[in-house]
């Protein structure tokens, strides 16, 4: 698919395939985006996390975590969260604005994660609590504290680094996904 840039649905397109690519290839750019939420004193904290599900049809991003962390008590308070990629090869920068809903992690996709990624959930004491050494932190695994995200997009910023010009859209959810230019 060549020139992908040079229409809003198009430059869509190549995104949702970006993203759907990093939830198979490690190597993606778009395996590893940076969630953003808002923290209940009104911070903005950031941190990398795993793609895990990207559905260009429902606008649905799927991320993996334990219950017990910061970040699911900040999108308990404000479910408005924010995800970041930046496509080095592709040279395009995918700002996507969404609503997360926290479900327990079901018995199946528990089951399908590899030992490693399973012992990431439920560790002792919590993510975030103090330690006197780094080696009193017991990991997981925990089932009960398997957390699924489900993030909602509702808006959509994309920024193309084109040789010729940056060319930047930006879609809404309440839009269609119409797309709009916008100076980039
Ligand atoms: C490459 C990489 C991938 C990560 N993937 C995840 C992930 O999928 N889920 C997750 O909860 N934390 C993941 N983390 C850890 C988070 O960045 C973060 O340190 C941790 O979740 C605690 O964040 P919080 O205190 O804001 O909740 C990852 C970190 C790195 C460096």
């Amino acid at each position: 698919m060549t020139d992908w840039w040079l229409q809003t649905d198009r430059l869509l397109a190549k995104a949702w395939t970006l993203l759907a690519r990093g939830v198979t290839d490690r190597l993606a750019a778009a395996r590893h985006p940076v969630l953003a939420t808002v923290s209940p004193e009104g911070w903005a904290d950031a941190r990398t996390v795993v793609l895990r599900g990207a559905v260009a049809e429902s606008a649905l991003l799927t991320v993996h975590t334990d219950s017990a962390s910061d970040k699911v008590a900040a999108l308990r308070a404000n479910p408005r969260c924010a995800l970041l990629v930046w496509d080095a090869k592709a040279q395009l920068q995918i700002r996507i604005r969404a609503r997360a809903r926290i479900t327990p992690g079901d018995a199946k996709t528990w089951a399908e994660l590899p030992d490693g990624a399973r012992q990431v959930y439920g560790g002792t004491p919590p993510s975030g609590t103090s330690l006197s050494v780094p080696e009193n932190h017991v990991p997981g695994p925990d089932l009960a504290r398997f957390a699924v995200l489900d993030c909602q997009a509702e808006e959509i910023d994309l920024l193309h680094l084109g040789r010729d010009r940056h060319r930047r859209a930006r879609y809404a959810r309440v839009d269609g996904w119409h797309g709009q230019w916008i100076a980039p």
